[in-house]
């Protein structure tokens, strides 16, 4: 159980949260709707995403103070062909939504990108999942396109 007023900690994911990081996202791929991903995550598969993240990846996680368990993660890989652009996703345990965890990963995630020299954010997201779409809106992303059932939405650093 995540109390309503949970005080907690960004700081970045470590190979050593794999377990947690899956017990979190599993449920939500469970969901079916919010997510691209199908299959099962598993730990050895979140170990090796982990070790081999490209140069100039941030990979942060909430991690309550009081039980130090995992309230959310958040991870922006640097487009291969844009060099100045990264990919974002954004994944909060389902009993800790609408706590600002998602938010304050986006806060903290904008000063590790503004220091790697970053000036576009892009997120993918299921046409269908409005939540991520209105998470997205609120934090200043802008829909710029729809593909194949997904909405591309961007963000200035600027
Ligand atoms: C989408 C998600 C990341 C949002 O994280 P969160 O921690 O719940 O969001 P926050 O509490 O920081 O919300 C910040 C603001 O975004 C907006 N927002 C967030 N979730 C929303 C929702 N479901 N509906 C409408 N607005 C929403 C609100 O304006 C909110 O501010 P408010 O609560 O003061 O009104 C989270 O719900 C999640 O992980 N969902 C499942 C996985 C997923 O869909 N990930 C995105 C894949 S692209």
């Amino acid at each position: 159980m995540i109390a309503a007023e949970t005080a907690y900690r960004v700081r970045r994911a470590h190979v050593s949260d794999a377990g947690a990081i899956a017990d979190l996202i599993n449920p939500i791929i469970a969901d079916g709707g919010l997510t691209a991903m199908t299959e099962n995550m598993t730990v050895p598969d979140q170990e090796s995403f982990i070790r081999s993240l490209p140069n100039r990846s941030v990979y942060l996680a909430a991690i309550e103070d009081a039980t130090d368990s995992l309230l959310g993660v958040q991870d922006c890989l640097p487009d291969p062909d844009r060099p100045m652009q990264c990919d974002i996703s954004t994944f909060v345990d389902l009993k800790a939504s609408r706590r600002g965890v998602g938010r304050n990963l986006f806060n903290e995630m904008l000063k590790h990108l503004d220091r790697l020299g970053f000036r576009t954010i892009r997120a993918v997201i299921r046409e269908e999942n409005a939540g991520a779409r209105a998470f997205y809106r609120t934090l200043g992303f802008i829909e710029t396109a729809n593909q194949n059932g997904k909405v591309i939405a961007s963000y200035r650093l600027d």
